[in-house]
């Protein structure tokens, strides 16, 4: 039995009076799940501190392919490790539209993440004009096939994936449960292609839209193990009732 992982993912948010804001409000509250919490990096520090004694780990949303040195602007995950923070979201589709992050360089990152020892929560997913063309499960084998070439399932097991559409993330158009499940199926089913128990232990996430009121039906897919939340996951009562979902 997967225990369901739910993780916050702020984006560029944030402030230090609404970060403490945040975490005061966390604080008491007793997830039937693991959470996480992933902060702008400048917040890393503040918001680790708030959580600390608290049921949420820390995560961060990026981090760079290279190990320390002369690459102005980038984070390294050696950086991450050092101010206690064990999570790191990779490969965002919005990192991979905006910033040019390619399933390569996704794959870097991840097993760059995981040779660190950091865990990587892997996102993947489709857009509406590949949904539309009916490549869903084309385009996000392809991602998840990048990130295989470079990592196992064990390792990746360590970790957790995030199927999320592009076309439901911060629209307000939430996959339904089914069409979230058939995709999540298929990604389990390509782990299980490589090492069948990794597979089963391998957490897969839910993201795009997801808030307290449809997180219950989604979470109680068999292959979908839990969300990543971004907008709802601003107020931390609703992060903490999408939690509470998770039953
Ligand atoms: P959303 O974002 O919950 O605001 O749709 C999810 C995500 O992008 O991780």
């Amino acid at each position: 039995m997967r225990r369901k992982l739910v993780a916050a993912n702020w984006k560029m948010n944030g402030s230090s009076a609404a970060n403490a804001q945040w975490v005061a409000s966390w604080r008491g509250v007793a997830p039937p799940c693991d959470a996480v919490v992933c902060a702008p990096f400048v917040y890393l520090p503040q918001v680790g501190a708030g959580l600390a004694g608290t049921s949420a780990q820390l995560g961060a949303q990026n981090l760079s392919e290279q190990a320390p040195g002369a690459y102005t602007g980038e984070v390294a995950g050696e950086m991450l490790l050092d101010i206690g923070c064990h999570w790191v979201i990779v490969g965002h589709s919005e990192r991979r539209a905006l910033y040019g992050e390619t399933n390569e360089l996704v794959a870097r990152k991840a097993a760059r993440a995981i040779a660190l020892g950091l865990k990587p929560i892997v996102c993947v997913g489709e857009t509406l004009e590949e949904r539309d063309a009916g490549r869903t499960l084309d385009v996000v084998a392809a991602q998840l096939s990048a990130v295989l070439a470079l990592s196992s399932v064990e390792q990746l097991a360590g970790g957790a994936l995030a199927y999320e559409p592009v076309w439901a993330i911060g629209t307000g158009r939430t996959a339904t449960p089914a069409q979230a499940q058939d995709v999540h199926a298929a990604i389990r089913a390509q782990l299980a292609r490589g090492d069948a128990a990794a597979a089963q232990r391998t957490r897969i996430l839910y993201g795009g839209s997801v808030k307290p009121g449809n997180a219950g039906e989604l979470f109680a897919q068999p292959d979908i193990d839990g969300g990543l939340i971004g907008g709802a996951s601003l107020v931390a009562a609703d992060f903490a009732a999408i939690c509470a979902a998770a039953a």
